[in-house]
C-alpha cells in the first residue's frame, strides 16, 4: 500500500508539503486533494513522470492531461497565447473548477497533451494542492486518481482502493468539496466551447464570456477534441438501471434481488431507506448532488453492487454536470 499522510485541507503542515514535492521533483507520483476530485499528481514537465501517471492509470497516452498552476504566470509560460477570454476567465473564476484549453508553449511535453496542439490549465482552490504546486516551483500534472473508466476518487481511500501501490504517497486532505471535476472550457474554439461540464456552471461562464458554447458536440466530435470524454466513464462496476420513481425503484431493485444481484439505490427525491431499500438519497439541490454522487458509487462498488438502480435527475442547466456523469456512468440518458 502506498503512503498515506493525514493533512489539515486548510492550512497543511510545511513538511508534509515538502514530501508530497519532494517525491514529484524525483519523478514520483502523489494522490493530490483539489476541490473537485484527488488527482494523480506528477511533475508536470518531466516526460518520464507523466508516462507513469499513464502506465497507473491504465489510461489510453492519446487522452490529454490537465496541467495545474498556482498562479496566472506559471499558466502564461505554458501557452503560445494567453488571450482576453483567458485573462478575464482566470481573474473571475481562478483558483477554481474550471480549465481553459489553449495552444501549448513548447514547454509542454508532448506526453501531457496526448501528442496534440493544445494544453488544458487549471489553478485548482484547494490549499494543499496550490501550497504542493507552489514548492515544487513547477506545474502539476494531475488527470483523476482513479483506473481508466472507473469512478473518480473524492476521498483518499478512493485512490487508495483504485490505485495501490501504483502511487507513492497520498496526501489525506477529507472529502472534496464539489465532488465533479472541473468545467473544461476549450479557448482556441472560436466561439469558445465547453467541452466538459463541470463544478463550474453554465451562467457563471457566460457572465465572463457571453458567447460560449456547449452541447453542441456530437459524441464522436466531442470525444475527438476531448479525448477523456468517452461515452463510457466515471462508470461503477454494477449495470445502471434508471428509474423515475419510487414504485419503479422498489420493482428494479426487487427484480434484482429475485435474480441473485445485488442492488444499490442512488436516489434524488426517492429515499432508498425509507423503501427498505440499500443506497443513498442525494437530493434535490444539485450542488449537493454533486458533491455526493462518486461517494453513492464508490459505496455501491465497495459493497459489490451487480445493479445500481439511479432516479433520473431533471432537464436544464442546473443539472448539466451530473447529467453528463449520470449519462456515462450509465452508458445512456440519465
Ligand atoms: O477537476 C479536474 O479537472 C480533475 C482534478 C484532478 O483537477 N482532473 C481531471 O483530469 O478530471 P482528467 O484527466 O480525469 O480529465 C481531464 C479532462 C479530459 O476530459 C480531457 O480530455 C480534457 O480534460 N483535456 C485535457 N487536455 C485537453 C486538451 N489539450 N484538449 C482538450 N481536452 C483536454
Ligand atoms: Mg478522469
Amino acid at each position: 500500500m502506498p503512503r498515506v499522510v493525514r493533512v489539515d485541507p486548510s492550512a497543511p503542515a510545511g513538511e508534509i508539503v515538502a514530501e508530497a514535492a519532494g517525491v514529484l521533483a524525483r519523478g514520483g507520483l502523489v494522490g493530490l486533494p483539489t476541490e473537485t476530485v484527488y488527482g494523480l499528481a506528477a511533475l508536470g514537465t518531466d516526460a518520464a513522470a507523466v508516462r507513469r501517471v499513464f502506465a497507473a492509470k491504465g489510461r489510453p497516452d492519446t487522452h490529454p492531461l490537465i496541467l495545474h498552476v498556482d498562479s496566472e504566470a506559471m499558466a502564461e509560460r505554458l501557452v503560445a497565447e494567453w488571450p482576453r477570454a483567458a485573462r478575464a476567465l482566470a481573474a473571475a473564476l481562478w483558483p477554481g473548477p474550471l480549465t481553459l484549453v489553449l495552444p501549448r508553449s513548447p514547454l509542454v511535453p508532448a506526453e501531457v497533451t496526448g501528442g496534440g496542439p493544445t494544453v488544458a490549465l487549471r489553478m485548482p482552490a484547494h490549499p494543499v494542492a496550490l501550497a504542493v504546486i507552489g514548492a515544487l516551483g513547477a506545474p502539476v500534472a494531475a488527470p483523476s486518481a482513479n483506473r481508466y473508466q472507473t469512478v473518480s476518487p473524492t476521498r483518499a481511500e478512493h485512490v487508495v482502493r483504485s490505485l495501490g501501490d501504483a502511487v507513492d504517497l497520498v496526501l489525506d486532505a477529507g472529502p472534496c468539496r464539489h465532488g465533479l471535476e472541473s468545467t473544461v472550457v476549450d479557448l482556441s474554439a472560436r466561439p469558445p466551447r465547453v467541452l466538459r461540464p463541470g463544478a463550474i456552471g453554465m451562467a457563471a461562464l457566460r457572465a465572463v464570456v457571453p458567447d460560449v458554447a456547449v452541447g453542441a458536440v456530437t459524441a464522436e466530435a466531442g470525444a475527438r477534441r476531448s479525448p477523456g470524454t468517452d461515452a463510457r466513464h466515471y462508470a461503477p462496476a454494477g449495470r445502471v438501471v434508471w428509474v423515475q420513481n419510487a414504485h419503479d425503484a422498489l420493482e428494479a431493485a426487487g427484480r434484482a434481488s429475485a435474480a441473485g444481484e445485488r442492488p444499490f439505490v442512488v436516489g434524488r427525491s426517492i429515499d432508498p431507506g425509507a423503501l427498505g431499500l440499500r443506497g443513498r438519497a442525494l437530493g434535490d439541490e444539485p450542488d449537493a448532488y454533486g458533491a455526493a454522487l462518486y461517494d453513492a458509487l464508490h459505496e455501491a462498488d465497495a459493497e459489490g453492487a451487480s445493479v445500481v438502480v439511479i432516479e433520473t435527475v431533471p432537464e436544464g442547466e442546473a443539472w448539466l454536470a451530473v447529467r453528463d456523469r449520470l449519462t456515462r456512468a450509465g452508458g445512456s440518458r440519465a
